[in-house]
């Protein structure tokens, strides 16, 4: 991008209603005066008159006249049914030893939720013995994946300005979980400036522009400016297996889902599970105009959340829990469009610099933040596939410090599966009242399926408590 001339920065400011900036580069010593500069000169104009277009007119809520659930590819329970998913499933497994298959994980969320922890999310210690972080049980997936398929499947991370250089140290430190480093890539995604009501700049810091990153949807852009789209064709990884950095129960690599996604030949595919209740915070799937669409849960209004077929079920019961499969194709197809995602804006509260100068903490909901989320990239899908799972098997998110969605219900959920592989592969074990306290952990790297366990345990093992099956060192 063209560096303007003060004098042009100006107008260009002026223009956009942010003549209060100009008060802002008076009030600075030269050296603060030329970051804020610097950061101005980089902001995405065009991006800027989006936003403060959108706040002028929101779009209008959603009718629903048109929408109705999506279809779903059940969870298999007849014998014809599990027949199907065996072929299925082998499918999958010869796209995996074909090595078509890379993994991506957005990392780049702001994590304000998870309060009281001040570092990358992907970072929190999760596993209830070993404490090992998110990213490492992730990583372990990955290496067992590479062993079992004799495959490389290049796992690439997508952090924000904010989080990049600590994730990258972080890595740096735990030799990459021994992935090999050429194997990790990293990306940062754009930001985008936070605007008040009015649509005005705010500040962080007196010299610093207050901006947010701009979404997961963000990862097109961020993978074509990042040279990636170039680096999975020449390797000839084709299908990307992509999931949030905040749920250590996903199956990072699961042939079952990559099965039926090449079986429909779909480009963009999603795991679902039923809502809880209807005021569960998942993006609902439907089918819109007849076009695959996830609308996300803070724009579903509560009588529609709650409306139920005669059957008795939600009529929108199928959750998305932010695992896909995307064909870099399709990837490559998006990224090369500027501007086909939606904005959507979100209410938000941050610390800011106020007119006095001083940081205070905004008003609830008076910054806005703008984002595109990955999924609106359905609506440019040729075919796609929802596919269901057991949310016990694939769901735990970590969202916040307490209560429902915390670190201390992903524990318990973790070890729950465990304790179920457990009994699968035989051993004699009962399933514990009270999981809150460390009890079992199986490394991926020791097993990462109930089959593999089987494979290393003897029938009847009555094993003791706590248990941690993990390679040794
Ligand atoms: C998200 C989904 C929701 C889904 C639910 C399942 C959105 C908008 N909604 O809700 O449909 O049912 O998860 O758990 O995502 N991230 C980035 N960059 C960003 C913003 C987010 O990488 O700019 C990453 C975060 O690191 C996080 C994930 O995306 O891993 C989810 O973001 P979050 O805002 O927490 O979404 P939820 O509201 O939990």
């Amino acid at each position: 991008m063209r560096a303007h001339s003060e004098k042009e920065l100006e107008v260009k400011l002026i223009e956009r209603g942010q003549g209060h900036v100009l008060d802002w580069l008076r009030q600075l010593d030269a050296k603060p005066r030329r970051r804020l500069l610097d950061q101005l000169n980089e902001l995405n104009l065009k991006k800027l008159d989006t936003f403060r277009n959108l706040i002028g007119a929101p779009p209008a809520g959603i009718s629903f006249s048109d929408v109705e659930g999506a279809p779903v590819e059940r969870v298999p329970l007849t014998p014809k049914e599990k027949a199907y998913e065996w072929h299925i499933k082998k499918l999958g497994n010869r796209i995996l030893q074909a090595d078509r298959v890379a993994v991506l994980t957005v990392a780049g969320g702001h994590g304000t939720r998870l309060v009281g922890y001040d570092h990358p999310k992907g970072m929190y210690p999760i596993s209830p013995i070993r404490g090992a972080s998110l990213f490492q049980l992730f990583a372990e997936q990955i290496q067992a994946a590479r062993r079992r398929y004799d495959c490389s499947v290049p796992w690439l991370i997508m952090t924000s300005e904010t989080n990049d250089c600590e994730t990258r140290q972080y890595f740096q430190d735990m030799d990459y979980f021994g992935l090999g480093r050429r194997t990790v890539r990293f990306f940062v995604q754009n930001s985008n400036p936070i605007l008040d009501s009015q649509g005005r700049l705010l500040r962080c810091e007196p010299d610093r522009l207050l901006v947010g990153p701009d979404g997961h949807g963000g990862v097109f852009e961020a993978l074509r400016e990042g040279d990636l789209i170039p680096f999975l064709r020449e390797g000839g990884w084709d299908i990307i297996s992509y999931f949030q950095v905040d749920n250590p129960l996903v199956t990072a690599i699961d042939p079952r889902f990559l099965g039926h996604h090449l079986n429909y030949d779909a480009d963009f595919s999603l795991k679902v599970i039923p809502k809880r209740s209807p005021g569960e915070k998942l993006g609902v799937v439907v089918l819109r105009a007849g076009r695959p669409h996830v609308i996300e849960y803070i724009e579903m209004p509560e009588d529609v959340a709650s409306e139920r077929l005669p059957s008795g079920l939600l009529r929108f019961l199928y959750g998305s829990i932010a695992i896909h499969i995307i064909s870099v194709p399709f990837i490559e197809r998006v990224a090369a469009e500027d501007d086909v995602l939606p904005w959507h804006m979100a209410k938000r509260q941050y610390e800011i610099i106020n007119e006095d100068g001083e940081k205070v903490m905004s008003q609830p909901g008076e910054c806005l933040k703008f984002e595109r989320f990955v999924f609106d990239a359905l609506e440019l899908s040729h075919a796609c596939e929802f596919v269901e799972v057991r949310r016990e098997m694939e769901f735990a998110p970590v969202k916040q410090a307490q209560g429902q969605n915390s670190p201390a219900t992903a524990r318990r959920l973790l070890q729950r599966q465990w304790i179920e592989w457990l009994q699968q592969a035989g051993a004699e074990v009962e399933t514990p009242k009270d999981l809150s306290e460390p009890l079992v952990e199986i490394s991926p790297l020791y097993a990462a399926s109930p089959e593999e366990l089987r494979a290393k345990i003897q029938p009847g093992w009555l094993p003791s408590f706590p248990l941690l099956l993990a390679p040794e060192e």
